[in-house]
């Protein structure tokens, strides 16, 4: 049993975007039954040591522990594409994500390229993740071999392209699916890894393929279903060429039995009230990809519309359209587009809780994952980070200024990196510290 004493930053999982804060909080964990570190108690210092007489204390003042990050969309496979400008997405995927894609038939790049990734997703703080792989077997293999490796809470998928994509990365109708399978069986709820049924989006897949990926999807409902839509306006006109049928970019999906709890959906900017609707209906959620959407210039998500719909969304990289694995920089990059896409509340955009909520609890629910964490309620398991607020000169100026908890969550989220991630926490384990980065990186030189 450990406990932590810190600033506390805590969600409760039924009201949404309402942080609870602890200046001088206490963070009990210990072991269950299974073997799983969980959150035994949290509060107030002073209401919660007395409970605790004789366990170990950390003393982490005045860091601010809070939830780990949750990336709900990002691409393992792209951690070295980051940064690689095209007029547009299917450019961008033709000239750098593809060819990149392609080196993944090599299972000893995908050994290499997957330890960095997760290794990098733990340094920014971010501790859960539903991650994209290629189309090689091999990809995810090395995906989750990593995250087991670290105690991770980590969804990942073989992505599935049987059509218009370069011959390295075309996958086969049958083998694909028959690959998927045996992925389900070999990785979905080993310890805390799960699987994702993943078709790339629908112009890289054949109405066969989509036809058996919702098979799939039916027969495992515990399984997670990932995917990109309505991201780009040549996209979207590609899609509905190739599939007249449809209503919508999205009705595609919601044809082949694709739109379920547990399907996350990539970008969803350009969607109808009518699509936002399905989506509430089917129990689906969007994974929102700001800096991602700024980068490729693809468009701005509509907050406000997608609240008023009730349609379930949250935060995501979206590494490597995305442009920062750092979830300070994706709240930021999310509240430049509420303050244009916020149409009930003109200018005022999202509130730093609300951001914050975005990439932690409310991700969490968005995911189904919503009991297990995003908030560090009791019961719930040991993911969580110790932001120094003090990390850079900078920070310390500006946090000392801060008189409340949204002024010092906004100055967080403007000013914060990989730097202010002091120690990263997965299953009770410290698994990354600002220490351990130098060291690998003096070591790197
Ligand atoms: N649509 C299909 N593939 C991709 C991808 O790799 N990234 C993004 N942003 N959109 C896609
Ligand atoms: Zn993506």
């Amino acid at each position: 049993m450990n406990a932590y004493r810190a600033r506390l930053l805590r969600f409760d999982a039924h009201r949404p975007a309402q942080a609870l804060f602890d200046d001088d909080g206490l963070l009990v964990v210990g072991t269950d039954a299974n073997g799983l570190q969980r959150v035994l108690d949290a509060g107030a210092h002073a209401d919660v040591a007395p409970r605790w007489p004789g366990v170990a204390v950390h003393d982490w003042r005045p860091w601010l522990i809070a939830p780990g990050f949750i990336d709900t969309h990002v691409h393992m496979p792209q951690l070295d594409v980051i940064g690689s400008p095209a007029d547009g997405l299917l450019p961008w995927l033709e000239h750098y994500t593809f060819p990149e894609e392609s080196r993944f038939a090599d299972p000893a790049h995908a050994g290499e390229v997957a330890q960095a990734f997760v290794a990098e997703l733990l340094r920014h703080g971010t501790t859960t993740a539903l991650c994209f792989g290629t189309s090689h077997v091999a990809s995810v293999d090395a995906l989750m071999q990593a995250a087991q490796a670290q105690g991770m809470r980590l969804i990942g998928g073989k992505s599935l392209q049987d059509r218009h994509s370069p011959p390295a990365l075309t996958d086969d109708t049958e083998g694909s699916l028959i690959d998927t399978e045996n992925l389900i069986a070999r990785w979905h709820n080993q310890g805390r890894l799960g699987y994702a049924i993943t078709p790339r989006f629908a112009p890289s897949c054949s109405p066969a393929q989509l036809r058996g990926a919702g098979e799939l999807a039916a027969r495992h409902p515990s399984v997670w279903v990932q995917s990109h839509v309505a991201e780009n306006t040549d996209e979207i006109a590609w899609a509905q060429a190739l599939f007249p049928k449809s209503r919508s970019y999205l009705g595609v999906y919601d044809d082949f039995g694709l739109l379920r709890p547990r399907s996350v959906y990539a970008h969803c900017i350009h969607l109808d009230d009518a699509d936002r609707a399905l989506m509430h209906q089917r129990g689906a959620a969007a994974a929102v990809c700001p800096t991602s959407n700024l980068f490729l210039g693809s468009g701005f998500f509509d907050f406000g519309r997608a609240q008023a719909a009730d349609m379930a969304h949250a935060l995501a990289s979206d590494i490597g359209g995305g442009t920062h694995l750092s979830a300070f920089a994706t709240m930021l990059a999310a509240y430049h587009v509420g303050r244009v896409a916020l149409p009930q509340r003109p200018g005022m955009g999202l509130a730093p809780q609300q951001l914050w909520w975005l990439h932690t609890a409310g991700a969490a629910q968005a995911l189904g994952l919503g009991d297990a964490v995003g908030h560090l309620t009791v019961g719930s398991e040991a993911d969580f980070v110790a932001i120094n607020p003090a990390a850079t000169p900078l920070l310390a100026r500006r946090t000392q200024r801060a008189s409340n908890l949204n002024e010092l969550l906004f100055a967080l989220i403007v000013l914060g990196d990989d730097r202010a991630i002091a120690r990263t926490v997965v299953n009770g384990q410290v698994v990354a510290t600002t220490q351990l980065a130098t060291q690998a990186a003096a070591m790197a030189r």
